[in-house]
């Protein structure tokens, strides 16, 4: 039989070589928003090497949207310019490309947006430190307060997903990706946690926000080039969803009626229990099989909820991915760290050789 990983297959409009993708990871080395030439390379090694769908880092949609040092942005000509060389790369190496539009809401920071104050749909602020900020004396810096946005601003973050989408088909690229995951900006409307609006954006119309952007951005692109990425659960606290058993079917079903046919569903750990097996109708609670506490992983849930077709992700094996795609749990299986560790991933594949241990030191040079 062959290796379910390296069969070609069509994701939406696009041809891949096979079932990999690269999962997106900011790698914080575009200093001024600006992708360089050892990005190209980075990204083009692994197109090279054989990945079916090379997904971008985060890269932001606009200024404000910054939450992170040297992250990559798509809302500048300079930028446009210098992704069209990354798309190039990855072209030449016979690879599908895809850029992930971000907006970081909450957590984006004043020392990183050009002095913008950070927004968020609520004004809440993300508990704790930055991440990747500290103060020279070397304490750390606390997010910054973030501005509740009005309908105007809301309209115009709407219209900068859009324009995103737009400079990244200018750019080569072969598609997008929104980011919808991870308690940024979009997450941050379908969370309750962050979102207390009682107006149009908020309650029962949380998902709007999500909507709307999808809805944009697949009229620019069209849906077989529109990925859309989601986490219900991706740690404890405050950024994992309040209520996911209703979040879950109110989301994809708005995602659905905006055109988006691809989800990029992500858990930390693909076969961790986070979704309530309430999520579902009721004819599908029992070939659902959840655990004793009544609890699925995202990727099985989904899948019986969702009509299109589905990425998976999450600490998999090579194994536990190969049995996700033959048992069509998945269509494609995304790999984060093992990627960003293995530039030669698709070979050792090919050649049964180990793969190399991902460590967080590996994240202070792009191999
Ligand atoms: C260094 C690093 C950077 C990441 N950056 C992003 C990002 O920009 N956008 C995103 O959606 N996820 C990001 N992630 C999450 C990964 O895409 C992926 O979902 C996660 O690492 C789990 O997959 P893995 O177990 O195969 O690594 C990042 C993960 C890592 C380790």
């Amino acid at each position: 039989m062959p290796d379910p990983l390296l069969v070609p297959m069509r994701l939406g409009d696009l041809d891949l070589r096979n079932a990999i993708a690269m999962a997106p990871c900011t790698r914080c080395m575009s200093p001024d928003g600006i992708p360089t030439a050892d990005v190209a390379a980075y990204y083009g090694r692994r197109a090279a090497d054989g990945v079916g769908l090379v997904i971008s880092e985060g890269t932001v949609i606009s200024q404000r949207a910054n939450g992170y040092p040297d992250v990559p942005g798509i809302f500048s000509e300079q930028q446009v310019e210098a992704w069209s060389r990354v798309t190039d790369a990855v072209h030449r190496g016979g690879g599908t490309m895809v850029c992930q539009i971000w907006h970081t809401g909450a957590y984006a920071h004043p020392r990183l947006n050009g002095g913008q104050a950070s927004e968020s749909p609520s004004g809440v602020s993300p508990e704790g430190y930055h991440s990747r900020l500290r103060e020279p004396d070397g304490s750390p810096v606390p997010y910054a307060p973030s501005e509740p946005m009005g309908e105007r601003r809301i309209r115009e973050v709407i219209q900068d997903f859009r324009r995103a989408a737009a400079h990244a088909r200018e750019a080569g690229f072969d598609g997008v990706e929104i980011h919808g995951a991870h308690t940024y900006l979009i997450d941050q409307f379908t969370n309750l946690n962050w979102n207390r609006r009682d107006d149009a954006w908020g309650g029962e119309s949380r998902c709007r926000f999500a909507g709307e952007v999808a809805k944009v951005v697949v009229e620019e692109l069209g849906s077989g080039r529109v990925l859309f990425r989601f986490s219900p659960y991706w740690s404890a606290g405050q950024r994992a969803w309040v209520k996911p058993a209703k979040t879950l079917p109110l989301l994809l079903s708005t995602l659905w009626e905006a055109g988006v046919r691809i989800l990029h569903a992500s858990s930390p750990s693909f076969d961790l229990p986070v979704i309530p097996v309430e999520a579902l109708p009721e004819e599908k609670r029992e070939v659902a099989q959840p655990d004793p506490e009544g609890k699925l992983p995202l990727h099985r849930a989904t899948r019986l909820l969702w009509p299109g077709q589905l990425i998976g992700v999450g600490e998999l094996s090579l194994d536990r991915a190969r049995i996700a795609l033959a048992d069509e749990e998945i269509d494609v299986a995304a790999f984060g760290r093992a990627l960003i560790a293995n530039p030669r991933f698709v070979t050792r594949i090919r050649e049964g050789k180990p793969l190399r241990e991902y460590t967080p030191d590996m994240l202070m040079h792009l191999e």
